[in-house]
């Protein structure tokens, strides 16, 4: 047992309100995906202290919506400096709660590091402009201008999948646009976002404006989706509780980053080496629970051999286990009743014809890396989100013929595409029905500052600190009349 499991056994885990620790009538024991073993006791927050949480919110609108752009992001920049000074304890929460392996966890980490300072930036950036009132002649002698105003109450729902920067993608634009947040962490992975709650009262940022409340999603997310007092929810999980969110949510702004089955096309005339180990990373990292993991491949006819025997024997080499282990790059999925899931669409897809080229069985609990070929385009694996360490690979005859497969989902997330051919890539990067078109790389890839998000049932709106805190903010259109 490690030594921040031995500190956060039994801790218990109150909420956070107003600044406050609060307690509650009902605690769950909070167990590691990995090894079972309880790791903390979490408060179940309950619709009256969600009510609360969004009154102090609320409250806190002014304190935040009117404090000075360079005070909100001193506090951005506080918390980055206390990040940093507290980064590995960061990363084995992480890993802790969610099993993600400690390389992966350390890189969020240093994403949300970043995240943090760019939102720190955008807080100083938050601009209107000025029209040319006079291009219609009812403009003459008026001038126009918009400023961007922070919308309010910003209701913040976040998955288990990045628990400390998907947390900061809702948190760091909010703060930067000037608005309070009421959030709730995944029920897996609350530690992180505890964890950041303690960061921001340390960075100074006033009580109220950052309020966590953990507890089941039909109290704690319903109450704050269907809450008056709430301008806008911001949503990353599930495209089913993103559109069950969207019909709760009334005239609430609602930004929802939902899934994909992500894919990469591989041209021909591509040094397959050179790509294997992005291929590795976009369908194993994180055991492939990433929105825009690499699920589906399609593969140039005239490569495809070659790039099934790199990419099988290099998927094969991967250590699987303990999450805490540095050698380890997959370990458990977040929860028993997942990985039963995965491996049930894996057998349905054996059963329907498919092959099982490595993978596709338990190792010590731990499903192992699976790559599959020759599967079709109806099985749950392809044009469902596996959210697993499964990954298809098909042959296909011209880029043309993968961009219509590409195509044919129902996500829209990202999609990546290696070519040597210009005209390829470009008519890829035209004709992809996607949020983010990524050439000479997997789909599992992002930087924090670019715009992400989806189209279809990938989602609405965009996240990336710029893109969030224009969300998050208002336009007000002002015209003076020069009398
Ligand atoms: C996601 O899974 O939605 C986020 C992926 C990432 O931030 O890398």
């Amino acid at each position: 047992m490690s030594k921040l499991m031995k500190q956060t056994q039994t801790a218990k885990k109150y909420l956070w309100i107003n600044g406050q620790k609060v307690e509650t009538n009902s605690y769950s024991p909070l167990f590691s995906p990995y090894s079972g073993e309880e790791i903390a006791q979490v408060a179940m927050g309950d619709e009256e202290q969600t009510k609360e949480a969004v009154t102090a919110a609320y409250n806190a609108q002014d304190i935040i919506g009117k404090m000075p752009a360079y005070q909100r992001a001193e506090i951005l920049e506080n918390a980055v400096t206390l990040l940093k000074e507290r980064s590995l304890e960061a990363a084995e929460i992480i890993s802790l709660e969610s099993a993600k392996p400690i390389k992966f966890a350390k890189a969020e980490v240093a994403r949300t590091i970043e995240t943090y300072k760019f939102s720190a930036e955008e807080a100083k950036r938050v601009y209107g402009e000025t029209l040319p009132m006079d291009a219609a002649e009812g403009g003459i002698g008026r001038f126009g201008y918009t400023v961007r105003e922070p919308l309010g109450v910003i209701g913040a729902i976040t998955p288990f999948n990045f628990p400390l920067n998907l947390v900061a993608h809702k948190v760091g634009p909010a703060i930067a646009a000037g608005n309070p947040i009421v959030l709730k962490p995944a029920s897996q992975t609350p530690l992180s976002a505890l964890f950041i709650g303690e960061i921001f009262k340390e960075a100074g940022l006033p009580e109220g404006v950052l309020n966590i409340v953990t507890g089941p999603g039909s109290a704690v997310g319903e109450t704050i989706v269907k809450d008056e007092r709430v301008s806008m929810v911001t949503f990353t999980g599930s495209p089913s509780v993103g559109i069950g969110i969207r019909n709760k949510a009334g005239l609430k702004k609602t930004t929802l980053e939902l899934g994909s089955n992500s894919a990469l096309i591989v041209d021909k005339d591509i040094d397959i080496d050179t790509l294997i180990d992005r291929c590795i990373m976009g369908s194993f990292s994180n055991q492939g629970q990433v929105c825009i993991s690499l699920q589906r491949i399609y593969v140039h006819e005239d490569s495809y051999d070659t790039f099934i025997n790199t990419f099988t024997e290099a998927a094969k080499k991967l250590h699987v286990g303990d999450p805490l282990d540095a050698k380890t790059y997959v370990s458990s999925l977040i929860s028993k009743k997942e990985t039963d899931r995965v491996l049930k669409w894996i057998k349905e897809a054996e059963s329907k014809g498919a092959v099982v080229l490595t993978g596709g069985s338990l190792q010590d609990g731990i499903l192992e890396p699976t790559i599959i070929t020759e599967a079709s385009s109806d099985l749950k694996v392809s044009c469902q989100e596996v959210f697993g360490p499964v990954v298809v690979v098909n042959k296909v005859k011209t880029v043309s013929e993968a961009i219509k497969l590409v195509n044919d989902s129902r996500y829209g997330l990202q999609a990546g595409i290696y070519s040597s051919s210009l005209e390829n890539a470009a008519t890829a990067s035209r004709e992809l029905q996607v949020g983010g078109v990524i050439i000479n790389d997997v789909p599992t890839y992002r930087v924090d500052h670019m715009p992400y998000g989806g189209l279809k049932e990938s989602g609405t709106g965009r996240e990336g600190i710029r893109y969030a805190v224009e969300e998050m903010t208002e336009m007000k259109l002002v015209v003076w009349n020069q009398r």
